[in-house]
């Protein structure tokens, strides 16, 4: 058994929530999404292809961005932003290689006009606030997948709260 020295820094989850089906992942999406504020960060961290996207589909949903606005895997563009009832940043840092290239993205700096989701955030937790929800994603044997819950401030706590009530 692993000791609690051989653990992340990161506290263990405060709670769990299964999403069965994709469009499981996204319905959670869009409760967080409706919660939100400019200035909320979700930090989306789990395997390729554990479905950071979808839940951020469902998040631009719950922040009213137009259904017809395509939200992808922002990979190529590395940033995308969406106008909404509140404005959605969607960042992958995937392909980013050192954090040299990060002041270019502009990431902090959206931080104050936007609600912003972060794929693949563990590779950079450096550009992550004090106060972030980070969701770490799962695939079980079965397919299904586990989001477990890591807020690290009182506003994040405040958005946890949101989704483990659904
Ligand atoms: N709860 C779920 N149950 C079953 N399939 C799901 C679920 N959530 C997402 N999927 C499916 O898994 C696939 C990958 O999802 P998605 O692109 O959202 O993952 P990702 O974590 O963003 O991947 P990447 O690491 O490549 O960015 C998609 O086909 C999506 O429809
Ligand atoms: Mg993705």
């Amino acid at each position: 058994m692993a000791s609690a020295g051989e653990e992340t820094d990161r506290p263990s989850a405060t709670a769990t929530v299964m999403a069965n089906r994709v469009e499981d992942m996204r319905r959670l999406g869009v409760c967080l999404g409706r919660a939100m504020r400019v200035g909320d960060v979700v930090a989306l961290v789990g395997p390729l292809g554990s479905g950071k996207t979808t839940f951020a589909q469902g998040l631009a949903q719950g922040l009213g961005v137009a259904a017809d606005r395509h939200v992808a895997s922002p990979s190529f563009a590395l940033v995308n932003e969406h106008p909404g009832r509140t404005p959605f940043v969607h960042v992958d840092l995937y392909r980013i290689r050192t954090r040299a290239e990060l002041p270019e993205l502009g990431i902090e700096e959206a931080y104050d006009r936007a609600a912003t989701a972060i794929e693949w955030a563990d590779r950079f937790p450096e550009i992550l606030p004090a106060d972030h929800l980070q969701i770490t994603l799962d695939v079980d044997d079965t397919g299904r997948r586990r989001l477990d819950l890591h807020p690290t401030g009182p506003r994040a706590i405040a958005l946890a709260a949101v989704l483990a009530r659904t």
